[in-house]
């Protein structure tokens, strides 16, 4: 489906995320017609040119067509914008302004804050100001659209502060605060799966189930992301939200609907009763000496965290978050331990239980691990029920962030994270920060600080690999 035109006006365009998701993801909207005509005005501090800014995303484009990225190219302007200068938002006002006429474009417009959290309120006051952005509630008009990336705040109390400054400006329904985790096509499918499938449901709690582990490995370093990311460390720029909306997805109760807000309301109601159990903090070997970090930094760059979550579904069950930069491996995963059975077999019996496995990267695949009969022996060995998303799908898959301005432009808030959700995942970080852990230091390329093997006997618990 072809939508109305709009003007989408990035602020931060000469950023990592820029570069890496989000014109890719333009780029695939235009390929696939979901926008019709679109103008795209970015806009950052430094002195830039369009070229540069596409010509360092190109490589994140797969199977690239001259003719679209040259109707890319040709909706692309770019001006140079201080977050700190009202003129500068005045002077992006007219620009868009101009250009809307010039390409008689509807005047719909989706605003991304692609910019540290820190900026959010002034940024917000900006747009106001110089109605880039207006309040606007009725539907017959244009809509305007905010758009925040995570982290929203570092930490509970400057969640809050944000949160009020950018309510005084815009109507709830203008905000989208995201999380990108949350418009991936497998993650999308866990209530999906959970909720049209009856197998599932009725073994989906702390009878059946053993343990949960979530795990966000990446084998990438903070490459040049030092300044933003030596600010934040690994609790605050990936477990305080997609981890947690991993964990809340995996725990909610059904929804009314899984559309709207009814699955954010469920959302937050798992996050409302976590709880901390313990935790591990390391940072690898040299990450002082990266780019823009800081010489002494304490900033984190891995963390494990073991939580429960305090209701009549979940409790006693332990659920393992896992997450860190400069890894062994690039890995995405769910792993959902079920309880071991009472062995009838005379002799071999099965070393391990069932496990639900959803991996969302780098293959995008649901597996069921069973235990099965050994060719021509009484004795079992371990089987998998398969459903390969990226064999079936490769690359009609669209990218979690094609799939969030599409939704956003049409005006979706389903996708939109709810702030009692993000207030609820603050206060789990908080209470992290406030252990006051020692930083272990592991090898870069490996699995990990040793001190994980210590949390791991002192849990009985096994990572699953
Ligand atoms: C981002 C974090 O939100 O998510 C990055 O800021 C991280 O540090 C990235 O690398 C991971 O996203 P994905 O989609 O590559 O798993």
């Amino acid at each position: 489906m072809s939508m109305s035109n709009c003007t989408i006006i990035i602020l931060g365009a000469t950023g990592d995320l820029v570069k890496r998701k989000l014109i890719s993801s333009l780029y695939k909207l235009l390929a696939e017609e979901k926008i019709e005509k679109v103008c795209i005005v970015g806009a950052a501090f430094e002195d830039e040119t369009v070229e540069n800014i596409l010509e360092r995303a190109k490589p994140f484009i797969t199977k690239l067509n001259e003719a679209i990225w040259q109707k890319l190219t040709n909706s692309f302007v770019y001006q140079q914008l201080s977050f700190t200068k009202q003129e500068d938002f005045v002077a992006l006002e007219k620009t868009v302004t101009r250009l809307e006429k010039k390409y008689k474009l509807s005047g719909n417009r989706l605003i991304y804050l692609a910019a540290a959290p820190h900026f959010f309120c002034e940024i917000t006051q900006h747009l106001a100001t110089s109605k880039l952005a207006r309040k606007i509630n009725d539907k017959k008009q244009n809509w305007h659209r905010i758009v925040y990336e995570k982290p929203f705040g570092h930490d509970l109390q400057s969640a809050h502060e944000i949160n009020e400054c950018i309510a005084q400006h815009f109507y709830e329904h203008q905000i989208y605060r995201i999380d990108h985790y949350l418009t991936k096509e497998l993650v999308g499918n866990i209530s999906l799966i959970r909720f049209t499938n009856c197998v599932f449901e009725p073994l989906w709690n702390n009878r059946y189930i053993d343990n949960v582990q979530i795990i966000v490995s990446e084998n990438l370093c903070v490459e040049n992301r030092g300044a933003y990311y030596d600010k934040y460390g690994a609790l605050k720029d990936v477990v305080q939200n997609h981890m947690m909306s991993l964990l809340a997805l995996i725990g909610m109760e059904s929804p009314e609907k899984l559309s709207g807000e009814s699955v954010a309301i469920e959302r937050a109601k798992v996050l409302e009763n976590v709880q901390l159990i313990d935790a591990v903090l390391g940072q690898y070997k040299n990450y002082t000496k990266e780019k823009a970090v800081v010489p002494n930094s304490k900033t984190e760059t891995f963390a494990a965290l073991y939580l429960q979550v305090n209701n009549r579904r979940w409790a006693g069950v332990p659920f393992y978050l896992k997450t860190g930069k400069c890894l062994d491996k690039k890995e995405t995963v769910i792993h959902i331990k079920f309880k071991q059975v009472d062995c009838l077999l005379a002799k071999d019996c099965p070393s391990d239980s069932n496990y639900l496995t959803i991996q969302i990267a780098p293959e995008a695949t649901f597996a069921l691990s069973l235990n099965a009969k050994k060719l021509g022996q009484s004795s079992v060995m371990p089987i998998k029920m398969e459903f390969c998303h990226s064999c079936l799908f490769a690359e009609q898959t669209p990218q979690a962030h094609e799939i969030l301005l599409y939704e956003i432009i049409k005006g979706e808030r389903s996708i939109s994270v709810r702030f009692d959700e993000i207030e609820y995942a603050w206060k789990l970080i908080d209470n992290v920060d406030a252990m006051n852990l020692p930083i272990h230091e592991y090898e870069p390329g490996s699995t990990g600080p040793k001190a994980l093997e210590t949390f791991a006997q002192k849990h009985g618990m096994r990572w699953r690999s």
